[in-house]
């Protein structure tokens, strides 16, 4: 007497789902619970029953999985910590939705567990955690220098137009290696003249010719013609921290014409990085400038050389620690930047083994000596 196909199908699901269940258990770190912020006095009033389209919302979008989640954590808890209305912050969080999308073949946890993650460490977080489905961009993705950088979920990006609620109408994407050290509110209310949809600090001292290839600048309908009629010359920006105005992504199609660009790539190699030089193809020379104090990027420096940098000329309103090294691999490595003990300070995560019962991390090292001089003026 044989089980019919149906049951089987059935124990097999059961089993699946199981081994799923324990296996990303085991991968999602332990974060204590962060302070409690709420909104002081002057903060829009929520609007009844609007939920994710009050208007007095401020959208932050991020991406969340497994290998950056301390990172994401830390940044969250920056956010909150530095806003004047934090209640009125709405996160949308994009997280790969099957196995091995995260990258690095790692299976990606469930969302059910990322979002009980984020809701015991911020019991009052507003937040939304879309599935991203890797498959959208895999076949649009070419080999690159950095295989890190070719994770799908890095192009998530690009889809905020799509996977967002179409009453957001803009949101402000920011990696996950990210610190708040001001209040993100002053980076919403950015004005974005008619003609922009993304504004970024640009950086035209960096030589935007490096990001593209010499197929790319020899080509007679490409190079210099790209970047023809645009507003302004082309500079490199950081696609780390960017003001999306989401209707007028829609209603250009931007996110087809980053594809165009990405499926062009497959063809022949204009560019080496990854998620960057597509966006670089549509915006450079259209964004609209945003003060550098909102990305004082690079402080990851270089792993391998073991470098630190130092932050750039200027006030510092949000810190990133882009590039190849990160903040809490050096700390966990006992060999951490100057920088990474203001990170530090933010980080949420509970080392295995530690039996402290999860509690907010102690705030003393966080008095105004342990920021650069500049964070808090304005
Ligand atoms: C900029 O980069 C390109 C390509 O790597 C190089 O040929 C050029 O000399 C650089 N220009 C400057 C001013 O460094």
């Amino acid at each position: 007497m044989g089980a019919n196909p149906a049951m089987w199908a059935a124990g097999l699901v059961v089993v699946v789902m199981a081994a799923m269940m324990v296996g990303a258990e085991a991968a999602l770190p332990r974060f204590a619970e962060a302070p409690e912020y709420r909104n002081g006095e002057g903060c829009p009033a929520a609007v009844e029953g609007a939920g994710v389209c009050d208007p007095g919302l401020v959208h932050i979008a991020m991406t969340l999985d497994a290998h950056y989640l301390r990172g994401s954590m830390a940044a969250i808890y920056s956010l909150l910590k530095h806003a004047s209305c934090p209640d009125s912050i709405f996160f949308h969080f994009l997280a790969a939705d099957d196995d091995g999308a995260g990258g690095e073949g790692a299976a990606a946890p469930g969302i059910e567990e990322l979002r009980s993650v984020l809701a015991a460490s911020f019991p009052s977080l507003r937040f939304e955690i879309y599935p991203f489905r890797a498959d959208a961009v895999t076949s649009l993705i070419s080999a690159s220098v950095r295989a890190a950088l070719e994770a799908p979920l890095n192009y998530a990006r690009n889809y905020l137009a799509d996977l967002l609620p179409k009453c957001v109408p803009r949101a402000i994407y920011l990696d996950s290696d990210v610190l708040a050290v001001d209040d993100v509110r002053r980076l919403w209310e950015t004005r974005l003249p008619a003609a922009a949809v993304v504004a970024a600090p640009e950086y035209c001292h960096a030589n935007f010719s490096r990001y593209f290839t010499e197929t790319f600048w020899s080509d007679p309908q490409l190079g210099d013609r790209v970047f023809a009629g645009r507003r302004r010359a082309p500079c490199y920006f950081n696609t780390g921290v960017m003001v999306i105005d989401l209707r007028r992504w829609r209603v250009g199609n931007y996110r087809r014409r980053i594809e165009v660009w990405m499926e062009m790539q497959k063809e022949k190699r204009i560019y080496e990085l990854g998620s960057l030089p597509p966006f670089l193809l549509v915006f450079a020379g259209e964004v609209e400038a945003v003060d550098h104090r909102w990305n004082q990027h690079g402080l990851g420096g270089d792993n391998v050389l073991g470098s630190c940098r130092p932050l750039h000329k200027g006030p510092v309103s949000l810190m990133h620690w882009s590039g190849k090294g990160k903040p809490w691999d050096r700390l966990d490595a006992g060999k951490p930047c100057p920088l990474d003990h203001t990170w530090k300070s933010y980080d949420l995560y509970i080392a295995e083994g530690d039996s402290s019962s999860a509690s907010a991390p102690s705030l003393t090292a966080l008095s105004s000596s342990a920021l650069p001089a500049a964070a808090f003026s304005w």
